[in-house]
């Protein structure tokens, strides 16, 4: 965990509210920008009955685009968001972020009609993620079946106009995670 002094973690939060904020405008060939594409996910995960862990992965999976956090933009954002995450929300919340891209590489290689499902921007960078593929670090893990629910979100959160929850929200889920994974002294 963050060795911050705050046991609530409230530098935290205030860190990923201004994460997520700095997405609004920044596009990655959507037709929604990244900060609408983190609430929808969220809101997918919500209405699926996840787990606050899960809802925050699903939130936050993109969060390496956040020009606040000062990534180089590159094609390892999925491993960007599992470090960064995984030292402020715990190890699970990280690795559900850190997966999303293994995810829809494993969805293609294995169900039939999910790569005619794919925005243009998603298929375009199969190949430079590496392709189709079933890699079993990933596939082995006790949360890969999450994983996979939250690709699944990802995936349907491109939506202009969709209703969401709101940062206030996500960060709300956040605290409860903190409060969770947070050692009490
Ligand atoms: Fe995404």
């Amino acid at each position: 965990m963050n060795d911050d002094s705050d046991a609530s973690g409230e530098s935290v939060l205030i860190e990923v509210a201004a994460a997520l904020r700095s997405l609004r405008g920044v596009y990655d060939g959507e037709p929604i920008d990244e900060l609408d594409h983190a609430l929808q996910s969220a809101g997918r995960a919500m209405d699926d009955g996840a787990d606050d862990e899960l809802i925050l992965a699903a939130a936050l999976h993109d969060i390496a685009r956040s020009p606040a956090l000062g990534f180089p933009g590159d094609c390892a954002h999925d491993r960007e968001a599992r470090d960064w995450l995984t030292p402020r929300f715990g190890e699970r919340v990280g690795w559900l972020a850190g997966a999303h891209v293994a995810a829809k590489r494993y969805l293609v290689a294995t169900e039939s009609g999910y790569a005619a499902t794919l925005s243009g921007q998603s298929i375009a960078t199969l190949d430079k993620q590496g392709g189709a593929a079933v890699d079993a670090e990933f596939t082995g893990h006790p949360s890969w079946p999450d994983a996979v629910r939250l690709r699944r979100w990802d995936d349907a959160a491109k939506v202009p106009g969709a209703q969401a929850p709101s940062v206030d929200d996500v960060i709300a889920v956040a605290r409860r995670v903190r409060l969770a994974v947070t050692p009490t002294p």
